[in-house]
């Protein structure tokens, strides 16, 4: 397993927001995490990549545990990730946004940026190669130049994406990707999901829309932080706690 989590729990005051949660996810996966708002989808997110330490609990990734380490060094072990409300650098356009996630990749050390050395120079032609060849993948050369702010929502959402696939993840993590988009962009989205995980990407992916199951291998349905229901697309559409779990909110089937 790429992703192995073990009893993951996470105490906000009185509140357990994640409660012994354990799951995996396989390389070359398309893994979808559902659950009812509140449930605690993003904070297994945010436990995973180093944003917040657990209460308890063990994350291990490719075999070695990463249980707490920073976000900076989980990104560099290869886990990439997209915020639930995308948090670009509003004012760089396009491509600066991408080239600056790309730099949080080891290959160009501090050091190296700061005196300018052969090294970084060359780096950074490379790290614009690469941005660009990210911004082809996801159809947003067109906007390269254009500041963050002024993009519309559903290619800020993509542009999330971008940035996450510009640390090189072996491991990317989307925090509702589909959110706020329309069916044009769910079916651009979902493409080019597909298309990542056909280059070897695994994917770890949170999603109310479950137009999303389309896409997942596996999925893990939580609700107040514990796991309620794990398996095929088929068993989780026919599982009643995952079908009670979300009435009154959505409908699974
Ligand atoms: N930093 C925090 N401090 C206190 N409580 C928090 C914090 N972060 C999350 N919570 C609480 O933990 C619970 C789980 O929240 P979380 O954001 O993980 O849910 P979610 O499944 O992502 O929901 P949504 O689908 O609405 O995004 C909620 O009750 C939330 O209010
Ligand atoms: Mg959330």
């Amino acid at each position: 397993m790429l992703l192995d989590i073990h009893g993951l729990t996470k105490n906000f005051g009185g509140l357990i927001a994640v409660d012994h949660l354990s799951m995996s996810v396989g390389e070359g996966q398309i893994v979808g995490l559902i659950g009812p708002n509140g449930a605690g989808k993003t904070t297994v997110f945010n436990l995973i990549t180093g944003v917040i330490r657990p209460s308890a609990g063990k994350v291990e990734f490719d075999g070695k545990d990463v249980t707490g380490k920073s976000p900076h060094i989980l990104a560099k072990s290869g886990i990439g990730r997209t915020f639930q409300l995308t948090p670009l650098f509003t004012d760089f356009t396009t491509l600066e946004n991408v080239v600056a996630s790309y730099y949080l990749h080891p290959r160009s050390g501090f050091w190296d940026s700061l005196f300018n050395t052969p090294k970084y120079r060359h780096n950074e032609a490379y790290a614009l190669e690469q941005s660009l060849k990210i911004l082809d993948m996801v159809g947003l050369s067109k906007v390269k130049d254009e500041r963050a702010k002024n993009l519309p929502h559903g290619y800020q959402k993509m542009l999330g994406i971008a940035r996450a696939l510009a640390v090189q993840p072996r491991l990317l993590m989307l925090d509702e990707p589909l959110g706020g988009m329309n069916t044009d962009e769910i079916t651009f989205t979902m493409d080019i999901m597909a298309k990542v995980r056909g280059l070897g990407m695994t994917i770890l992916v949170i999603e109310h829309n479950m137009q999303i199951l389309d896409l997942c291998d596996r999925v893990v349905a939580i609700n107040f932080g514990q796991k309620i229901g794990e398996g095929s697309v088929k068993d989780i559409r026919n599982n009643p706690d995952v079908i009670k779990a979300y009435l009154g909110e959505q409908n699974v089937a």
